[in-house]
């Protein structure tokens, strides 16, 4: 089958940190922050994305430009049982990609919820532009009691990616995101210069950056790696997609390591964009998964032409997470398409038609089902957890031993080591190491740490 491939590098890396880039580092980025005292968390983050993450993206990303397939069909075809090896007869890389584009199913359920709340916004913006009366802080209030509202604008969301997704509209939103995303950049340092404006700015970077290792709990490591693989997009098979429409002479390397270090930047500027604020306000409490959609709209309103801002804010948001969402539904469908044989259209509905079901528990999740607790969290909480807190470290667990046990070292060599690059065998070796035994090892730790009795 022949394969597309990104028409430029700049198509490619917009493609990569636009999937990277979005809910994880402006909406959970900031919360999870707040809700794990700050500072300790953030280091840990720091050394945990470039120690375990950037490989891992790098390993996804070969895997998919060395076989061209998605993840399933990828992690099949080293499930080769004509070789003499016994590692490499093995099932279980298969099971790895099978797990993978689960994963990628369930984080488009409630990834959908949210985006729908960011919709919300962008809506309310649009109809306030002009109005004299303050955009209130219940806004977020008035969304949680309204599960089919929350429906509503989850299928909305859902509609639009699929009518992208099916009728090959992507260039057209890559053409627009092309426009916007360097401008939401601009915003953003805007936004963040103004928020470091603010009086309770000092108070903010010190809880940011001075590490008090007193709030970390057993289980904060696997609660940090969670989020460094879901704000990086990988254990989803999405960088696998993303690798296998990368051109022969791409640098797999280097690309990963730009994606990696783009996102930890956007991730912290999301914790200076958000803590200044809600250390000027005592009102804003650990809001949890409220807490930018409850800070946002009040620096919206502090600064001249706010509102004009926060429409802005909010359309560039929901581009990125509209970005995200083609992603993620791309990564299944692309799966469906290899191993299946589907047609993109039909593919595409069904995939669409999961989610729907899935998302639909957790968007009820604040009304209908708020009595129902799962593991003593409401479902939408629930999701979050078991999808990064627990699915995303096993499937990356699998992926660093597919790529590092499964896949023949030659293949990896030939797309790691190059004449052209300086130290690239050095290089190789370390990461070769990493993803062997370090990322399975800490991921092994971090899983015992949090199952360990109290
Ligand atoms: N990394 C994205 C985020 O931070 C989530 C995502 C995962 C998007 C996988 C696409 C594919 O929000």
């Amino acid at each position: 089958m022949r394969r597309g491939a990104w028409s430029t590098r700049y198509a490619f890396y917009l493609a990569t940190v636009g999937s990277a880039f979005s809910l994880g580092n402006l909406w959970r980025f900031p919360y999870v922050v707040n809700s794990n005292g700050g500072g300790a968390f953030v280091l840990l983050y720091i050394l945990c994305a470039l120690a375990l993450g950037l490989p891992i993206v790098v390993a996804e990303l070969m895997l998919g430009k060395a076989y061209k397939q998605s993840v399933i069909v990828a992690t099949e075809q080293l499930s080769d049982t004509s070789t003499q090896s016994w590692i490499r007869r093995t099932r279980i890389w298969s099971f790895v990609g099978t797990l993978a584009n689960f994963s990628s199913v369930v984080l488009l359920s409630f990834y959908s919820v949210i985006c729908g709340w960011v919709l919300f916004f962008l809506m309310k913006y649009v109809a306030k532009i002009s109005s004299k009366a303050e955009i209130s802080n219940t806004l977020f209030t008035t969304l949680m009691d309204n599960g089919w509202l929350q429906v509503a604008l989850m299928s909305v969301h859902l509609l639009i990616t699929t009518l992208v997704v099916s009728k090959g509209l992507k260039e057209g939103v890559e053409k627009l995101t092309a426009w916007i995303m360097p401008l939401f950049v601009v915003l953003m340092i805007y936004l963040v210069f103004k928020s470091i404006s603010l009086p309770g700015a000092t108070e903010a970077m010190r809880f940011l950056f001075y590490p008090d290792f007193s709030s970390f709990s057993k289980d904060t490591l696997l609660k940090v790696l969670g989020h460094v693989f879901f704000t990086l997009s990988v254990g989803m098979g999405a960088m696998v997609v993303f690798g296998s429409y990368l051109k022969e002479d791409s640098y797999v390397p280097r690309s990963g390591f730009r994606v990696a270090i783009l996102d930890i930047i956007v991730c912290l500027f999301a914790g200076f964009l958000i803590f200044p604020i809600i250390f000027t306000l005592s009102s804003i409490e650990d809001v949890g998964p409220a807490l930018l959609f409850n800070s946002l709209p009040v620096l919206f309103e502090k600064i001249g032409l706010g509102r004009l801002f926060g429409l802005f804010f909010f359309l560039c948001l929901y581009l990125a997470v509209l970005g995200a969402s083609i992603m993620l539904l791309e990564t299944s469908v692309a799966n469906l398409i290899d191993k299946r044989k589907f047609n993109r259209q039909k593919a595409s509905w069904i995939m669409i038609g999961i989610a729907f079901v899935l998302g639909l528990p957790a968007a009820l999740s604040s009304t209908v089902l708020v009595g129902v607790k799962v593991f003593n969290k409401d479902i939408l909480r629930f999701y979050d957890s078991l999808l990064i807190d627990t699915m995303l470290p096993l499937v990356v667990l699998g992926m660093a031993l597919v790529v590092g046990f499964g896949m023949p070292r030659k293949v990896k060599e030939e797309h790691f080591i190059s004449e052209n690059e300086m130290d690239s065998e050095k290089f190789f070796r370390n990461w070769h190491f990493l993803i062997r035994w370090i990322v399975p090892g800490v991921i092994v730790i971090a899983i015992a740490l949090s199952l360990w009795p109290k």
